[in-house]
């Protein structure tokens, strides 16, 4: 299956689908990876992994149309049967979701539908909650609202700020996001609606 990924800054999520899918544990071909920060380290991790790596960056288009647009070409052109958010920090719209015709499947370091959007461990800890955690999630049309495919928590201590939680938070992403795609790809997932059913053992 030919897997694009769209990431924003740092790509340590990229860089876990990559350490998989080089050793061997990631069933999938990484064939893209696009953002639209031209800084962002997670082209230079893709670079180095000899990925095709791309930027769009939303300033050389003149409106969000024109700059998805171009992405979703870019995407078929790759032959992508696959589209996984790895930190894209920037809300794909009704009409990209619609005229992708693959799974898009992102990743959000809250336990949803609790803190979606932006700074969600910042959200968490001013909430004072005792669990965090992250979600996997298929992208629908709405904002981190798309049917939950895997969570994982982690505690939340009282001594924790924003660094450390997010720390702990981001070792379980690392874990949980290469499983799902794995689970994707084997045809374990199913879903009906909002529901989502993993067939493990089947
Ligand atoms: C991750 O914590 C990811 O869950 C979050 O951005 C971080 C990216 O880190 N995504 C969102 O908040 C999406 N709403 P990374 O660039 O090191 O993978």
């Amino acid at each position: 299956m030919k897997a694009a990924v769209l990431a924003s800054g740092r790509g340590s999520n990229l860089q876990s689908l990559i350490d998989e899918w080089q050793g061997g544990s990631l069933p999938v071909e990484l064939v893209g990876v696009g953002s639209d920060n031209i800084n962002a380290q997670a082209l230079v991790r893709a670079a180095k992994a000899g990925i095709p790596a791309r930027a769009f960056l939303r300033e050389n288009y003149s409106d969000k149309e024109s700059h998805e647009l171009d992405i979703l070409n870019w995407l078929e052109e790759l032959g992508v049967e696959l589209l996984i958010l790895a930190g894209y920090m920037r809300v794909l719209s009704p009409s990209f979701i619609r005229q992708a015709e693959y799974p898009v499947v992102n990743i959000h370091p809250s336990l949803l539908p609790a803190f979606p959007g932006l700074h969600a461990q910042k959200q968490a800890l001013e909430y004072g909650v005792k669990v965090a955690g992250c979600t996997v999630h298929f992208v629908d049309e709405g904002m981190d609202t798309g049917p939950i495919i895997l969570q994982q928590t982690v505690p939340v201590f009282d001594e924790d700020n924003v660094d450390t939680l997010s720390e702990r938070i981001l070792k379980v992403e690392h874990e949980i996001y290469p499983e799902a795609i794995r689970l994707i790809v084997f045809g374990k997932v199913k879903r009906e609606g909002r529901k989502v059913t993993i067939y493990r053992h089947s």
